[in-house]
C-alpha cells in the first residue's frame, strides 16, 4: 500500500440521476461536505454503473451529469479538497473490474440482495444481462481501485460494500502470497525487535488458533506503531495475522450516512419516483406553491380541530429547519388549534427558500458557463488516474501481468 493511508481515504459515487433533491442534500451532500474536511475524498459520477439499468436509452447522460455536479459544488463540495471526476474518464475502473471479474464466484454476485430485487422493481427492463449481474463488482473495483478505507453510502448499499470486503479478501488470499511469504514474514516480525515479536506471535497464535479477536487488534496496532519497518514488512506483518498474503487490497468499511430526517411532501420518504420532491435549486414560487400544498395532520380538517404535530408531515421539516422557539410555537399552536397550518408552514416555507437563495447562487456561475464544471471533473480525473495507476502497477505485478 505504497504511501496511502486506506484509513484517511474516503470514496462514494453517485449515479447521474440530474438535478438533486433536499432529501439528497440533507442525507448525502452535507455528509460529504463535512468528509471533504476530514479525509482525503474521492467523489464520483458512477456514469457506468447507469449503464447497467439504462442502456437502451443514453441519450441526457452528458447533461445529467453536468446537472448533478452543479448540484454538488452548490451545496459545498468543493474541488479544492475533494477528488471530483466522473467514472468513465480513469478507464482504470474498467480494467480492475475486468481482472476482479476472474476471481469472482458467480453465486457472490447472484446471491447481492439488490440483484433480485431491482430486477423485480424494474419489471418493465430486461436486466438479465452481464453488466447489471456484474453491478457490485464494478463497485468493487471502485472502491479498491482508491484503496479506500471509509465508503459513506445509504443503508441499501451496505451488501455492496460487504461484497468488496469479499472481493478484497481473495484477491489478498490468492495473489498476496510471495512464494516465500511465510520466510519474509517471519523475518519481517524479528526486525520488530525481541520483545515485539514475541508480542506478535503469541497474539497471532491466540487469533488463529482460538479466533481472538482482541489478540487480533492489538497485533494490528503492534504493528502499525512500527517505526523501522519497511512498507512492504508491514503489509506482510498485516496479512501475515490473518493467514493471508500480504494486503494488495485493503478491505473498506461502510460509513453508514443516516437517512434524511426529512420526509418528501407527502410524508414518505422523498424520492423522485413518488414525485413528492423539492428540488435543491427549485425557483421560490415552486418551493412554495408545492409546500402550501403539502398534506398535514389529517385530523386537522377545520382549523379549530386540534393536531398532533408528530403525524404531520410539516413538523418534520420544522424538526430540520426551525429553532426551538419556532418548534414550541408549533407545538403549541398546533395542539390548542390556536394556528391554521398556513401560518404554520410559513416559517418553514422562509427557511427552505433561505437556503436555497445560498445554494442557487453558488450554483449560477457553473450554470452560465459549464465549461468550469467540464475543466473541474477533468482535473479531477486526472488526479485519479495517478492513484488509480498506483494500485493497478501493484495489482498487475500480483498477478503476474507485468511483462514488458
Ligand atoms: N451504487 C451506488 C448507488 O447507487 C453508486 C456507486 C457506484 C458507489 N460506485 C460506488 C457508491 C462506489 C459508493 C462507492 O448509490
Ligand atoms: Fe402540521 Fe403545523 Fe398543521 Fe400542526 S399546525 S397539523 S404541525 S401544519
Amino acid at each position: 500500500m505504497s504511501g496511502v493511508d486506506p484509513s484517511h481515504r474516503v470514496l462514494s459515487g453517485m449515479r447521474p440521476t440530474g438535478r438533486l433533491h433536499l432529501g439528497h442534500y440533507h442525507g448525502v451532500l452535507k455528509n460529504w461536505v463535512q468528509l471533504q474536511h476530514e479525509y482525503e475524498c474521492f467523489f464520483f459520477v458512477a456514469d457506468w454503473h447507469a449503464l447497467t439499468t439504462h442502456y437502451q436509452d443514453t441519450r441526457g447522460i452528458d447533461q445529467a451529469i453536468t446537472d448533478m455536479v452543479i448540484d454538488w459544488l452548490a451545496a459545498g463540495v468543493n474541488p479544492g479538497s475533494a477528488t471530483l471526476f466522473v467514472q468513465s474518464q480513469v478507464v482504470a475502473h474498467a480494467e480492475l473490474h475486468l481482472l476482479l471479474s476472474m476471481i469472482t464466484p458467480l453465486g457472490w454476485l447472484e446471491r447481492v440482495p439488490t440483484y433480485k430485487d431491482q430486477q423485480e422493481k424494474l419489471a418493465d427492463k430486461d436486466l438479465t444481462t452481464y453488466g447489471f449481474l456484474g453491478y457490485p463488482l464494478l463497485q468493487s473495483a471502485d472502491i479498491l481501485l482508491y484503496r479506500a478505507g471509509h465508503v459513506p453510502v445509504g443503508a441499501d448499499q451496505v451488501a455492496h460494500v460487504e461484497i468488496t470486503r469479499e472481493i478484497a479478501r481473495r484477491f489478498n488470499h490468492i495473489y498476496g502470497r510471495e512464494p516465500d511469504f511465510e520466510e519474509l514474514a517471519e523475518s519481517a516480525c524479528d526486525k520488530m525487535g525481541k520483545k515485539g515479536a514475541k508480542l506478535y506471535r503469541s497474539l497471532r497464535k491466540a487469533y488463529l488458533e482460538n479466533g481472538d479477536q482482541e489478540g487480533l487488534q492489538r497485533a494490528q496496532a503492534l504493528v502499525k506503531d512500527q517505526q523501522n519497518i519497511t512498507l512492504a514488512d508491514r503489509e506482510r506483518l498485516i496479512g501475515y495475522l490473518e493467514g493471508t498474503g500480504k494486503v494488495i487490497l485493503p478491505e473498506p468499511q461502510a460509513l453508514l450516512t443516516e437517512a434524511a430526517k426529512m420526509p418528501g411532501l407527502d410524508g414518505q420518504k422523498m424520492s423522485k419516483s413518488y414525485g413528492n420532491t423539492i428540488g435543491l435549486r427549485e425557483d421560490p414560487d415552486s418551493v412554495s406553491t408545492k409546500m402550501k400544498r403539502m398534506p398535514t395532520d389529517p385530523a386537522r380538517v377545520r382549523l379549530s380541530d386540534p393536531g398532533t404535530p408528530e403525524k404531520c408531515p410539516v413538523w418534520q421539516f420544522h424538526e430540520v429547519y426551525s429553532d426551538q422557539a419556532t418548534k414550541d410555537w408549533v407545538r403549541q399552536g398546533c395542539t390548542s388549534a390556536g394556528i391554521g397550518c398556513l401560518e404554520c408552514k410559513q416559517p418553514v416555507i422562509d427557511a427552505v427558500i433561505a437556503e436555497q437563495d445560498q445554494i442557487i447562487a453558488r450554483a449560477a456561475p457553473y450554470e452560465e458557463n459549464p465549461d468550469m464544471v467540464r475543466s473541474i471533473l477533468i482535473e479531477g480525473a486526472e488526479k485519479a488516474e495517478d492513484d488509480a495507476r498506483q494500485t493497478l502497477n501493484e495489482v498487475r505485478q500480483a498477478m503476474g501481468l507485468s511483462y514488458r
